[in-house]
């Protein structure tokens, strides 16, 4: 196999305003839980270096909470070490991140993050969502002043946002529940305050999903139609780029096209798209989640997320757990080294490689 040839298209430089990328080829976020206190330190900032100094395209970092009283007051143990977005020494860790990453000559993004109503978001009061916008907002400033390259909202994954989206877990009889269009309003509050805070040109990420982390098979749609309904807010918000998470990206958004998710944002509102899922793996996430199930190193479905790529379904392909493993990985692919492709493993998680 040629493969040099066959992944030319992953190694295109993407312009979008003032961001300018080397190449196609994007760090998905990935918590990893090693920053006591939520603040980076030298083994996260190094991490990240290595992806930029071996050829990652744009970092998204791994989840940062923002800093709203339900992210900080009992925060279960497993989340003490993820990082912050706000306060001084969390935001000191994320700026020598940020310029480790730029010296190398890559690019960052911080994926911000509300983990989800404690009981259900039909209990917020107005004050309350307001003070939750003001931290996304907040957040926004401090990623913009520490450095980053833009930001990537989560609005994914059965998280705040995204329980605001779903109308099993939005039930409000106000207007930020109800139809699609108000159930997407605390999303465009969030979007375009944080747009008021970073101004036009700092590209701002929105990453949705159809599945939510305790209900694989969810979905926020049914049709194209609902989709393209669901994002004329959020596009009228101030979303730069949407990041479609799914868990192969092989796999069709609805029947009677191939067009994945991020191909069917692309389609509907013109707007560039990051896709995901499984790229140069043999099992998906969830499986490793559910099952502790290994996935291996495998080009075989390179191929077709490059000819994907050169159908323009999609700009912009990120990659989760072979990058996780292996901060070589991109190289690996351009160099056609297929049979160095580490394998991703439960122990993977135990290190930042
Ligand atoms: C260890 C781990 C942590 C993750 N943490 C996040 C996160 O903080 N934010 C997020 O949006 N997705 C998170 N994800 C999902 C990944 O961004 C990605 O969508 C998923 O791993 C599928 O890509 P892959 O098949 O290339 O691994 C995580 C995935 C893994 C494996």
């Amino acid at each position: 196999m040629n493969t040099f040839q066959s992944v030319e298209a992953l190694f295109k430089p993407f312009e979008m305003g003032n961001l300018k990328l080397s190449n196609r080829i994007l760090m998905a976020p990935m918590t990893r839980n090693f920053s006591p206190n939520g603040v980076p330190g030298e083994d996260v900032a190094a991490y990240y270096r290595r992806r930029a100094e071996n050829g990652v395209g744009l970092i998204l970092t791994e989840g940062t909470f923002i800093n709203h009283p339900d992210v900080a007051s009992e925060v279960p143990a497993w989340q003490e070490d993820v990082p912050h977005l706000y306060g001084e020494d969390a935001l000191n860790g994320w700026s020598k991140v940020v310029e480790g990453v730029h010296e190398a000559g890559g690019k960052i993004f911080s994926q911000i993050w509300h983990m989800g109503a404690r009981g259900n978001v039909n209990d917020y009061s107005k004050q309350e969502i307001s003070e939750l916008i003001e931290a996304f907002e907040q957040a926004a400033t401090n990623a913009k002043k520490v450095g980053f390259d833009g930001i990537e909202i989560m609005a994914a994954h059965g998280f705040l946002i995204d329980q605001f989206f779903w109308k099993k877990t939005n039930t409000r009889n106000d207007e930020y529940g109800g139809d699609m269009v108000n159930r997407t309003r605390f999303a465009s509050e969030v979007i375009a305050a944080c747009r008021r805070a970073v101004g036009p040109e700092f590209p701002i990420v929105l990453r949705i999903s159809q599945w939510k982390y305790d209900f694989y098979t969810a979905k926020l749609v049914e049709t194209p139609e609902q989709l393209k309904h669901f994002l004329t807010p959020l596009v009228d918000a101030g979303v730069d780029i949407f990041h479609a998470s799914i868990r192969r990206f092989w796999e069709p958004a609805f029947e009677g096209s191939e067009l994945n998710l991020s191909g069917w944002i692309k389609k509907l509102t013109g707007k560039p798209t990051i896709t995901v899922g499984s790229v140069g793996l043999d099992a998906d996430f969830l499986d490793f989640f559910a099952n502790g199930e290994q996935a291996n190193g495998k080009a075989n479905k390179i191929g077709a997320l490059v000819k994907r790529l050169e159908r323009e379904e999609f700009d912009l392909i990120a990659v989760g757990r072979a990058l996780l493993a292996d901060p070589d990985w991109v190289n690996k692919i351009r160099d056609g080294r297929i049979e160095e492709l580490l394998p991703f493993t439960r122990e993977a998680l135990d290190t930042l490689h």
